[in-house]
């Protein structure tokens, strides 16, 4: 754990298919609040989709730049040329389900960086799946129910390498004796 970094440059290379089961398969080992495993994993192989995500996800980044006084990029890929997304979607009407799908996403980063895979938590999820977009998209996909957006955590092979952690910052652990 203290050695998995966030990557933000990916190769073409498509990851083995046993290498990303088995990190969603770590994904639903993940606590849920109540057990009630409110999470679902969307494994997005498929180049058309990916792309499309990518996109919606960019709109959504530009928007809140501009909102926020900066300067757009309409050629940002907010994956970083990652082939492999997994989409956490969490059950709307579970009371934990922000948490439970936010305890999945960390089991994947782990679990990708535990089998050799490079990977990042990608954000803006929440606001892909308000939209009437997002909605078309589930439903295209056959994924039917009421659900949130958590997070991506997009996966692939390094095109280069990551600095090592940051310090971790002073007093980030408080003991109580
Ligand atoms: C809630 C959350 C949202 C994040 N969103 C993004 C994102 O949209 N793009 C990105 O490049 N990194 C994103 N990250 C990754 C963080 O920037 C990264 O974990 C942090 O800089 C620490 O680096 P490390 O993961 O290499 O330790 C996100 C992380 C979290 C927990």
């Amino acid at each position: 754990m203290k050695a998995r970094r966030s990557c933000r440059a990916f190769s073409d290379r498509m990851p083995e298919r046993e290498l990303i089961e088995a990190v969603c398969e770590a994904g639903t080992y993940a606590p849920t609040g109540h057990g009630k495993q409110s999470p679902l994993i969307v494994a997005i192989t498929n180049r058309e989709v990916r792309d499309r995500l990518s996109r919606m996800n960019a709109q959504i980044w530009n928007d809140l730049t501009v909102k926020r006084g900066g300067t757009p990029n309409p050629d940002i890929d907010p994956f970083y040329g990652a082939p492999v997304v997994l989409l956490v979607l969490a059950d709307a009407d579970v009371v934990t389900a922000e948490y439970d799908g936010c305890a999945v996403l960390t089991n994947l980063l782990n679990a990708a960086h535990s089998v050799g895979l490079a990977s990042c938590w990608i954000h803006r999820a929440k606001e892909e799946f308000e939209s009437e977009e997002g909605r078309q998209l589930l439903k295209e996909l056959g994924i039917d129910g009421h659900y949130i957006g958590i997070d991506h955590c997009v996966l692939g092979y390094a095109a280069k390498e990551t600095a090592p952690a940051l310090p971790r910052k002073k007093d980030y652990i408080r003991w109580v004796r």
